[in-house]
């Protein structure tokens, strides 16, 4: 009995609610020069409800065009839009819900906050002019209960304007929450601020909508701020989703050299593959660097051109051979070093390639000194050669 209960606890916990549904999503823009510019092509994903799901890609990837689309200020071509069950866009069936209609809280990167109004107002404003009628009672409750969640209840009656750049940001952040959105949609919102505000907010956000249980897409550029607070990531690139999954997949186990390349600092080795029958899966690589056992590789053969990637924290480093452990132990001489703080960069060149190794500033191997490091075949990952 206990059991049983205990296991359907277990499999309720598991089972997801699909708050937002997107589906071979395409859109199309004609430029300055009657040049198509098809900016989202075939994306498609699913938000369950409380997580915080982000796309994240260069600029000009397709990432505004796709929260535009889903909040309505953009009518794509293809593809169909659900929340929760409800269809509010599908080209085939010319469904289409307008923007006001969809009930979703947006912050863009400029906040848009109303200068003429004090913090309070700009919170209680849309609910005064929306479609459902509140009393003065229940307007006063709500504000400020987001504006104690963000942090500003205490100035509750300051001018909007008067305020820091973070506060701004908190501000519009409390103004969409004040209309219980189903769906948060955020633009680059901490894009304005300076670096350890960014920090902060960063924090702060990820603890609300963990407390609040904020179902929320969220675009960024930054790929520390979309490791940092999502549950899954989507990598976009030039208008395709080229992988999507946790922070740490997409970081450990990149399925491409772009998402490898535009996620956090790596070293690319070039190689050929020699063999891939190791007896524990691992496959033996000659590189520029010398033979690399690797744990992790993307549809690779013998024979085939790839690149290896290894990112620089995994490489450990030691004076001698022996400290430097196996299988994967390489020597090189130290070319240059940068000291970072927390952290010090070595370049060393091995042959005639050069890799970064981000060691503790402990090390004091000096420029030219012979170095040795050993990286674990399960940091190593071969990727099929491609520019990126
Ligand atoms: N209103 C528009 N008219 C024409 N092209 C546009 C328009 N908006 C965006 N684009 C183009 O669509 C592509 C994707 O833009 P966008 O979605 O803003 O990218 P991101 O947010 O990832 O930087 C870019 O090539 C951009 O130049
Ligand atoms: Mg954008």
């Amino acid at each position: 009995m206990a059991e049983s209960s205990a296991s359907r606890r277990a499999e309720a916990e598991y089972t997801e609610i699909i708050v937002l549904n997107v589906q071979g999503l395409n859109t199309e823009y004609v430029d300055g020069h009657n040049v198509r510019v098809r900016a989202a092509r075939d994306v498609s994903f699913d938000v369950p409800e409380g997580k915080l799901f982000t796309l994240l890609g260069p600029s000009g990837c397709g990432k505004t065009t796709t929260l535009r689309s889903i909040a309505g200020l953009e009518r794509p071509v293809g593809g169909s839009i659900t929340v929760n069950g409800l269809t509010i866009f599908a080209a085939n069936t010319n469904t289409f819900v307008p923007p006001n209609k969809r009930q979703f809280g947006m912050v863009f990167q400029s906040y848009a906050i109303w200068p003429h109004m004090s913090v309070f107002k700009n919170c209680s404003f849309p609910l005064e002019v929306g479609t459902k009628k509140l009393s003065k009672r229940d307007i006063q409750e709500k504000v400020m209960r987001v504006l104690t969640a963000v942090g500003l209840d205490h100035i509750a009656e300051r001018d909007a304007t008067k305020m820091s750049g973070g506060q701004q940001q908190r501000l519009a952040l409390a103004r969409a929450l004040v209309m219980e959105p189903k769906l948060l949609l955020l633009d680059e919102p901490l894009s304005n601020l300076d670096a350890k505000l960014r920090d902060k907010m960063r924090f702060e956000l990820k603890r609300m909508q963990r407390e609040l249980r904020l179902t929320t897409i969220y675009v960024t550029h930054d790929q520390e701020e979309a490791l940092a607070l999502s549950h899954e990531i989507a990598v976009m690139r030039e208008g395709r989703i080229v992988q999507k999954a946790p922070p740490r997949e997409i970081y450990d186990l990149p399925n491409s050299k772009f998402v490898a390349d535009f996620v956090g600092t790596t070293n690319f080795i070039e190689g050929t593959v020699r063999s891939c029958d190791q007896p524990d899966g691992h496959m033996v690589v000659d590189s520029a660097i010398g033979v690399v056992t690797v744990a992790n590789a993307i549809s690779c053969r013998v024979g085939d051109k790839v690149t290896i990637s290894m990112r620089p924290e995994n490489l450990l480093v030691s004076d001698t051979r022996e400290a430097a452990g196996s299988p994967n132990v390489f020597e090189g001489t130290v070319f240059t070093k940068v000291f970072l703080g927390e952290t010090l960069d070595f370049q060393i060149k091995v042959n005639e390639q050069v890799v970064l190794a981000r060691v503790h500033p402990t090390h004091k191997t000096p420029v030219g000194g012979q170095i040795f490091f050993s990286v674990d075949p399960a940091c190593c990952i071969a990727l099929r050669s491609e520019a990126v």
